[in-house]
């Protein structure tokens, strides 16, 4: 192609924007096969490349040349970590620099908030509440788009069955039916109204796949797993983002039964891209192409970039390898020029589809950018977020709600190490904005400021978060002494939890379980709020103090929503969405197991079952559980039929009656067992949940329809199947405490 005839081709193609209008209608996959058929070998290759903008590095950062030259060569089509109108106007003109001008992709970890930080992800699927799940991405994805981003490497949709694994926090727990659903929440709040319009940003199923059954609970670790498992437990999440239209999938650190994810074929072709017909694109994590190396899969950077291209895996993502090696693995003929052309369409159709071509600069907007910073409304939707994120795990002679007008003229005593943290409960993936603090409120202010002018606060840290000193006892006991009433915030360090934030020991650290002690010998009336990242042990507390809260990390509003929720303004609904363990010995511990030929009776049944012989089975506190100011009761359960065929529809009923004295929410479970099956199938699966706002005394009856394809399960030939025979049904607050039925599936 002559020189003239290529610039009168880009100018048509990239030059002239697209009218809107005619954008929409015309095809994309015709835009996308115009561009390709004018790059180069080593511009189709830069468009698979991605690197790492200044800050927030997650790994080693492989310095090679200076990246805003190889923007200006095309040779980048994605940086991540690169955000804010300035910086990603500034490295977009860049790439419009290039010969092509292919705009650059910015990604960027928007995992909780951007600016506006919400709970963790793990105490927002402690809601339960999937409206709130989606706004909540819907904010983080309005804020992030208007400072230039277009694409979260979120939601983390990995099942975690291990609080070990400090990444529990990024996900929803332990059950596969609660994160598919959560799954889906959060990939329509980032995509909103579909990918292009300005305040939507291209969302990422990550990390694919079963990186969260990392052996031993330590990050990055090998993932050795049955199909069975992997197809009915690991990967239901990953399909449900899929369906619900996730853009981009982002492949996993781990080795899979041998094979590194991101240089798995059956993962990324077979099944992804095969099977569920996948059209978005697949980056790798940090690295991961480069870590096939000591992983001992690639023999260098070059074989590594074969292997993971010709597995599937379209962006590079930092470890350079693509960069440096797949032109030439092309020209050697090691990788199938069509396998290059595949990966490029995939990433510049989300290019086309983010309306990128039109406008390169579109979601850099200076005047939305302000617009969406410290809203109120946002900090409103992030309150409210945190209230439903709270679980009530104990409340004994209903010591709480506190009641203003009873305390007035009396003392609260606020102790421990995150009663006056700032910035504690941001979590871990949070972003420092320069006027951030200022408008952050600790606990004790969100308590002080709620308990009002009348009631006196006293204040004492009493101990760190992690070491011996036991200098602030004195003081904390002064004023649990002083106090009438004494609140605790205890747990364990907000950067404890996240990435590369295994621990083996999940006790409270440091003084912090001794210093409760102290504080309950007191006598005092005693509430406890625990602050972490993870499921926590902490078993005398459970046993010896009166009211519970857990608290994770509940984002900006924390200190006012912990300040809503002692005092009543918000009743709490949170259910847990991981097993709680009474001991690191019980890890993994998750409901849905099963059930061995030998199972106990009860915990203490040691009579050769499958038990220890020092600990309990059962865990601290089960899947789905959290209690309410209020109580709730369940009828029994009546079923349609017990009997249905593969065409009907099975109705389970129950009346749930509001028999407390305050309006409260309840999340009503369905769990089935499916008693005989050619795969042994869990003790109990969640299979519905319905979340209801009862008013004190209110009765109502909540209904759940389930039809065969509700009682299935992959088998051993994976595919997906409802085998006839007899089922238990269980309709109850909790996946332990539950009115049960049964019924049948006829063939
Ligand atoms: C590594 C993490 O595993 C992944 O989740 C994250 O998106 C990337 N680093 C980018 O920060």
């Amino acid at each position: 192609m002559n020189k003239t005839l290529l610039s009168f081709l880009v100018a048509l193609v990239v030059a002239f924007p697209l009218c809107r209008l005619q954008a929409q209608t015309r095809d994309v996959d015709h835009q996308v096969d115009s561009v390709l058929q004018l790059m180069t070998l080593d511009e189709k290759v830069g468009q698979m490349n991605q690197y790492n903008g200044n800050w927030d590095a997650t790994g080693p950062i492989t310095e090679t040349g200076d990246i805003q030259d190889q923007i200006r060569k095309g040779m980048v089509g994605s940086m991540l970590n690169v955000t804010g109108v300035e910086h990603t106007t500034e490295l977009q003109k860049i790439a419009m620099q290039s010969r092509l001008k292919i705009p650059l992709l910015f990604g960027q970890d928007i995992i909780h908030g951007y600016r506006t930080t919400f709970p963790i992800p793990l105490a927002e699927a402690a809601s339960w509440n999937m409206t709130a799940i989606e706004q909540s991405a819907r904010i983080a994805a309005t804020e992030a788009a208007a400072a230039g981003v277009h694409w979260t490497f979120a939601p983390m949709v990995d099942i975690a069955r291990d609080p070990r694994w400090g990444r529990v926090m990024e996900g929803a727990g332990e059950d596969p039916f609660l994160g598919s659903r959560v799954a889906e929440a959060r990939v329509r709040g980032f995509q909103g109204n579909g990918l292009g319009h300005t305040d939507a940003v291209m969302a990422c199923a990550k990390h694919f796949a079963a990186y969260g059954a990392a052996i031993g609970g330590r990050d990055y670790n090998s993932v050795d797993m049955s199909l069975n498992t992997l197809w009915n437990i690991y990967l239901p999440p990953f399909r449900a983002a899929e369906q619900a239209g996730v853009a981009t999938f982002m492949n996993s650190f781990n080795t899979l039964n041998g094979i590194p994810a991101t240089g798995n074929a059956y993962l990324q072709t077979d099944v992804l891209k095969g099977r569920w017909k996948f059209t978005g694109f697949i980056v790798s994590d940090w690295n991961s192409v480069g870590e096939m190396i000591p992983h001992g899969y690639a023999r260098d950077g070059y074989d590594a970039s074969v292997k993971a291209a010709n597995a599937g895996n379209d962006m590079d993502m930092e470890s350079r390898s693509y960069i440096l090696n797949l032109a030439r693995a092309v020209r050697d003929g090691q990788v199938p020029v069509t396998r290059v052309d595949d990966a490029v369409r995939r990433i510049l159709k989300k290019k086309f589809e983010m309306g990128l071509f039109d406008d390169p600069f579109r979601y850099s907007s200076r005047v939305r950018e302000q617009q969406q910073w410290n809203r109120a409304d946002h900090l409103a939707a992030e309150r409210s977020m945190a209230e439903k994120s709270i679980v009530l795990l104990k409340n004994e002679h209903q010591l709480l709600p506190l009641s203003r007008d009873q305390l007035k003229g009396h003392t609260i005593a606020l102790i421990g190490p995150f009663m006056k943290g700032i910035r504690d409960n941001l979590g871990f993936w949070s972003y420092t904005w320069p006027d951030d603090s200022s408008r952050i409120i600790s606990p004790y202010e969100g308590i002080r400021r709620m308990a009002g002018p009348d009631v006196n606060v006293l204040y004492a840290r009493g101990c760190n978060v992690d070491d011996s000193s036991l200098a602030g006892f004195g003081e904390a006991l002064d004023a649990a002494r002083k106090a009438d009433i004494v609140i605790m915030d205890v747990g364990e360090a907000p950067d404890w939890s996240g990435e590369a934030k295994s621990r083996s020991n999940l006790h409270l650290p440091g003084m912090q379980e001794q210093l409760v002690r102290a504080i309950s010998e007191t006598g005092k009336p005693l509430i406890v709020m625990i602050s972490a990242g993870r499921p926590l042990i902490f078993n005398w507390i459970a046993d010896h103090v009166p009211a519970i809260l857990y608290t994770w990390w509940l984002g900006t509003e924390a200190g006012d929503a912990m300040a809503d929720v002692l005092f009543g303004k918000y009743n709490p609904s949170g259910k847990l969405p991981m097993t709680f363990p009474r001991s690191e010995g019980q890890i993994p511990i998750y409901y849905n197991h099963l059930n061995t030929g030998r199972p106990p009776k009860n915990d203490s049944d040691l009579n050769y079952v499958s038990s220890y012989i020092d600990l309990p089975n059962s865990p601290r506190y089960p899947f789905g559980f959290g209690l309410s100011y209020t109580t709730f009761s369940y009828s029994t359960i009546s079923l349609s039929s017990d009997a249905i065929g593969p065409g009907d529809t099975l109705r389970a009923r129950v009346t749930l009656t509001n028999t407390g004295s305050f309006d409260g929410t309840e999340t009503v479970q369905l769990y089935i067992r499916d008693l005989v099956a050619s795969i042994v199938q869990p003790v109990r699966v969640l299979r519905g949940f319905r979340q209801l706002l009862l008013k004190a005394g209110q009765q109502e009856i909540v209904t759940f329809s389930l039809t065969a394809a509700d009682l299935g399960f992959y088998n051993d030939r994976l595919e997906y199947a409802s085998e006839p025979g007899a089922f238990q049904l269980f309709i109850g607050n909790s996946s332990e405490d539950a009115r049960q039925a049964s019924f049948r599936l006829r063939p």
